[in-house]
C-alpha cells in the first residue's frame, strides 16, 4: 500500500542527535514538565541569523535584520537577538515588551502590526524603535503625542504600503494617500523622520517581492524630491523554508494525487505549506536580490546599492528553521474498522498548521520507552489523535506508517516545530497546561544542556 510509505523529515545534525542519543532526557523533561513539551534550539537559530546576515554582506548592502517575534514566543530566540545584536519585528506592545526585556535596545526593534494600541506607539516612540505606519489614525496618535508635549524626540516611522503588485492588504496605507501623508508630515517635520516605506506580502513568490521593492523605489525617489530622508525599505518576511527534501516532497504530492484514502475518514485538503523550497531562506532572499528591475539590466541588489537604500527583513519562520521540536507522550491506539489513531497527551493546538485547514506533513518520529527488536508484523500505519473532545483534533490525518507499533508511554516527535507550530494558537482548553518550553544548547562544551526557556540566556553558551 502506497500510504505505508514514510515521509522523513528533514532533521539539523543537532535535531538528530538529541532525538537518538538524548532519548533519556526527552522521556524525564516529558516526566517532570508534563506532555507534551516544546523544545528550543537557539543555537540552529544563531546559524540562521548567519546565514542571512552573510548573504547580506555579500551583496554590500546596508541591512537590518529584525526577526519576526510572532512565530514563537520562546524567549531564547530573543536573547540570541540580543547576543547577536539583531533587531526585532514586533506587533504588539507584549513582544516589545518581551525583546526589550530580554535586551534588545529598542532602536533595533520594528514596530508593524495592525492598527497599534496608544500604549504600544508611546512606549516604541520612547524607545527610539523604528515604527510601520499602517493607518492615518495611528499618525495622528503620534501628532496628539507631539500637541500633548510627550515626545521629544524625532519619531522614527516607515509608512506600510498596503496595495503592491495588485494586492489589496487591509493592512498599511495605499500609494495614492502618499501625498496625503506627505503633507501631514510636512506640518511636523521636526518631530517626524520619514526613513522609507515597508510592506509584507502574502504568499511565496519571490518575483513579487522584487518587483515590489522596485514599485517601493519609486515611492522613494518621489519622498526624496519632497525634501524627506526616505534611504530603507523593510520587505517583511515570507522566506520558505524545507520541512522535507525534494524527494520526500514529490512522494507525498505522488500519493496524495493517487491515492484516494490518505488521510483518516477521507478528510481532503486543498493546499499544503510547500514543504520543499528549491531557494530556502537566505537563498530566497539571494534569489530576490538577484532578480531584475523590470524591464531593466539592473539587478535589485545594484538598485539597492546605487540608490543607498537600506534593506531590512522581517523573516519569521525561516530563522526559527529546524530551531524547535515538540515532544508527546503517547496515551495509547485505537483501532476503527479500517483505521488506527494513536492517541498522544497533546492536541491541535500545539501543532498550529491543523488550524489553516490542512495537514502537517512532516514527521512524526516514534521513540518507544522500550527498545524491542523490529520486526515486520510490528508495523503499524494509523493517524494522530489529540487529546481534547473535539473530533477534529488531529495533529496529523495523515495515515502514518509506523516501523512498529507506538506503545503507551512512548513518544512522538513532531520536529520542526517552531515556526509558528508550537503557540500561535495554544490554549488551555480542558484545562492543560500550556506546554513548557526546554532550552537546549552545547555552548563551548560538547555536551547537551538543557534549561527552562524563562530562565535561559546568552552567557549559558559561553
Ligand atoms: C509584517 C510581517 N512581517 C514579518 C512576518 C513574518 O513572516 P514569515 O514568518 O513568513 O517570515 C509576518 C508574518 O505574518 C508579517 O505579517
Amino acid at each position: 500500500m502506497e500510504s505505508t510509505k514514510s515521509i522523513e523529515p528533514i532533521r539539523h545534525p543537532l535535531v538528530q542527535e538529541i532525538i537518538e542519543h538524548e532519548g533519556k532526557t526527552l522521556f524525564e523533561l516529558v516526566e517532570v514538565f508534563g506532555s507534551a513539551v516544546h523544545i528550543l534550539l537557539p543555537e540552529i537559530f544563531q546559524e540562521n541569523l548567519t546565514l542571512y546576515e552573510s548573504a547580506l554582506k555579500k551583496y554590500e548592502l546596508k541591512h537590518g535584520i529584525l526577526y519576526a517575534a510572532k512565530a514563537n514566543k520562546g524567549r531564547s530566540f530573543l536573547e540570541m537577538c540580543s547576543k547577536a545584536s539583531s533587531g526585532v519585528d514586533v506587533s504588539s506592545i507584549f513582544e516589545l515588551r518581551s525583546a526589550l526585556s530580554y535586551g534588545v535596545i529598542g532602536e533595533n526593534i520594528g514596530i508593524s502590526g495592525p492598527m497599534k494600541t496608544d500604549k504600544f506607539l508611546l512606549l516604541a516612540v520612547k524607545h527610539n524603535s523604528l515604527i510601520a505606519i499602517d493607518s492615518f489614525d495611528e499618525l495622528d496618535v503620534l501628532i496628539n503625542f507631539i500637541k500633548s508635549g510627550l515626545i521629544n524626540e524625532k519619531i522614527r516611522i516607515l509608512i506600510r504600503i498596503g496595495d503592491l503588485q495588485d494586492k489589496k492588504s487591509r493592512f498599511g496605507i495605499q500609494k495614492d494617500q502618499l501625498d496625503e501623508i506627505y503633507k501631514i508630515l510636512d506640518g511636523y517635520s521636526d518631530f517626524f523622520d520619514l526613513q522609507g516605506f515597508s510592506f509584507h506580502l502574502d504568499g511565496y513568490s519571490i518575483k513579487e517581492r522584487a518587483n515590489a521593492i522596485s514599485e517601493i523605489y519609486t515611492e522613494i525617489v518621489k519622498g526624496r524630491d519632497k525634501g524627506f530622508n526616505c534611504s530603507t525599505i523593510d520587505i517583511g518576511g515570507g522566506f520558505t523554508i524545507s520541512y522535507l527534501d525534494e524527494n520526500n516532497w514529490r512522494l507525498f504530492q505522488d500519493i496524495n494525487e493517487q491515492q484516494k484514502a490518505l488521510f483518516y475518514q477521507n478528510k481532503k485538503f486543498t493546499s499544503f505549506y510547500p514543504y520543499y523550497s528549491v531557494n530556502p531562506k537566505e537563498k530566497f532572499l539571494e534569489e530576490i536580490l538577484n532578480s531584475y528591475v523590470q524591464n531593466t539590466r539592473t539587478r535589485i541588489f545594484e538598485l539597492l546599492q546605487s540608490g543607498n537604500i537600506q534593506l531590512l527583513i522581517e523573516p519569521g519562520r525561516s530563522l526559527l528553521d529546524q530551531a524547535g521540536f515538540t515532544v508527546m507522550k503517547v496515551r495509547g491506539t485505537k483501532s476503527l474498522g479500517e483505521e488506527n489513531l494513536v492517541f498522544v497527551d497533546a492536541n491541535f493546538n500545539h501543532l498550529s498548521e491543523q488550524w489553516f485547514n490542512t495537514d502537517f506533513i512532516p514527521g512524526p518520529l516514534h521513540v518507544p520507552k522500550i527498545s524491542t527488536p523490529m520486526t515486520h508484523e510490528q508495523s503499524f500505519v494509523a493517524s494522530v489523535a489529540g487529546n481534547t473532545c473535539m473530533e477534529n483534533d488531529m495533529l496529523t490525518w495523515r495515515k502514518v506508517p509506523f516501523s512498529r507499533k507506538p506503545k503507551k508511554d512512548d513518544l512522538l516527535v513532531y520536529t520542526n516545530t517552531a515556526g509558528y507550530q508550537m503557540d500561535s494558537n495554544e490554549s488551555e482548553f480542558h484545562q492543560i497546561p500550556i506546554p513548557e518550553k526546554i532550552t537546549m544548547f552545547k555552548g563551548i562544551g560538547n555536551r547537551i544542556q538543557w534549561k527552562k526557556d524563562s530562565d535561559f540566556s546568552q552567557l549559558d553558551l559561553l
